[in-house]
């Protein structure tokens, strides 16, 4: 087992986590690609054991799963009027102002008036979307592979249904990209690098923990945050109607990874955990939102250590880490291999969320209130 062990600068390609000039340096320089071939060899496979409902849990999410579904065309107010300035200063006035409190003295920020600052609000929501609509093209992509690689029929059954599912929060988050907002962003590259390496491995287990724990353990709770934040009713439904489908799809994960993981070696399971560390630091590089600050004409290293100092902005890091870390306890993931994970969660400053609801219970309640939601 020693001998696979990798340090932490071989998983994420920095020996210090909280190293900024490091995580500046990873840049799209490819933002004018249109299309992104990843090479993946892996085996698909089929069953001939077609006994539906083996595994009863995976055939109750499926069959939940077939009556939630919803038209992204039609079941939406899209004829909601949006005024992204006017969300921008409602936002700042319910925050404490632009600045967040932040001491800007001394930085090019000092010359901002509300017109940059506006601007600089408006240039992070049409990057907040682009970075979730990514996302979603990311969790149709690899539900599509887990449908053709997961060995269990009821596993299939219900990827099958995600794969529409992940079609439809494409669609629904670049049509109000479209319709409602400014612009769009190219994928930021930490977010691709870690795509890149959940779509490039060859275990059908390691799609599952990189796509439905962590990618989606995030988005949830990142959705859930913004759900509750934002003023603007368009958006908010929207919202509601995507999470509805995203705590099924970890409760998949959640479900179906518990019964795999009991038969991996410790060995196994610390390169699980090391793949859950490197995911987990991916995407809290990401919003830095480097690519904004370019935009604003401001160098991202000057702004990112003020900014990290916000109390708002630390809350939220942490909070997307809300289900994730219950997760991967309740995989047996935190506790394996002399606890290296629960060592990692805890630098990272997110092991307190290990006794929370995890998702392969909460998916009940939150799909209650969902079908209501799309019911009315
Ligand atoms: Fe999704
Ligand atoms: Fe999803």
């Amino acid at each position: 087992m020693t001998d696979q062990m990798r340090s932490t600068e071989e998983i994420i390609g920095r020996a210090e986590i909280d190293d900024l000039e490091a995580i500046m340096a990873v840049y799209n320089t490819d933002v004018d690609e249109t299309l992104h071939p990843v090479h993946s060899v892996y085996d698909t496979v089929f069953t001939w054991d077609y006994d539906k409902g083996g595994r009863p849990k995976l055939d109750k999410l499926y069959e939940k799963a077939k009556k939630a579904q919803w038209n992204a065309q039609t079941d939406l107010p899209w004829e909601t009027p949006v005024d992204q300035e006017e969300l921008v200063v409602a936002n700042a006035i319910a925050n404490g102002g632009f600045q967040q409190g932040i001491d800007v003295s001394g930085t090019p920020l000092a010359k901002w008036s509300d017109k940059e600052w506006i601007d600089f609000g408006v240039q992070s929501q049409n990057w907040t979307l682009s970075q979730f609509m990514h996302g979603e093209q990311g969790a149709l992509v690899c539900t599509a592979k887990i449908v053709e690689s997961v060995p269990w029929i009821d596993a299939k059954y219900y990827a099958s249904t995600q794969v529409m599912d992940e079609a439809r929060h494409v669609e629904v988050f670049s049509k109000y990209l479209d319709d409602k907002l400014s612009g769009h962003y190219p994928i930021n590259a930490h977010l691709r690098l870690l795509l890149d390496d959940i779509i490039a491995d060859s275990r059908w287990d390691m799609t599952y923990l990189g796509m439905q724990i962590m990618v989606e353990g995030l988005a949830l709770a990142a959705f859930g945050f913004m759900h509750q934040m934002t003023t603007e009713p368009l958006l908010k439904q929207l919202l509601r109607y995507v999470m509805s489908d995203e705590s099924r799809h970890v409760a998949f994960g959640v479900l179906s990874l518990q019964e795999y993981y009991q038969q991996l070696s410790a060995s196994e399971l610390r390169e699980r955990q090391e793949f859950a560390f490197e995911a987990a630091v991916r995407m809290r590089d990401r919003f830095l939102q480097q690519e904004v600050w370019d935009r604003m004409g401001i160098d991202p290293r000057i702004v990112a250590p003020l900014l990290l100092q916000v109390p708002e902005r630390k809350m939220f890091q942490t909070m997307l880490f809300s289900k994730i870390v219950p997760n991967c306890k309740k995989l047996g993931l935190l506790d394996a291999a002399d606890g290296w994970l629960r060592g990692k969660f805890t630098e990272l400053g997110v092991i307190s969320f290990e006794d929370w609801a995890d998702t392969g219970e909460e998916y009940d309640t939150l799909q209650a209130t969902g079908e209501a939601a799309v019911a009315s």
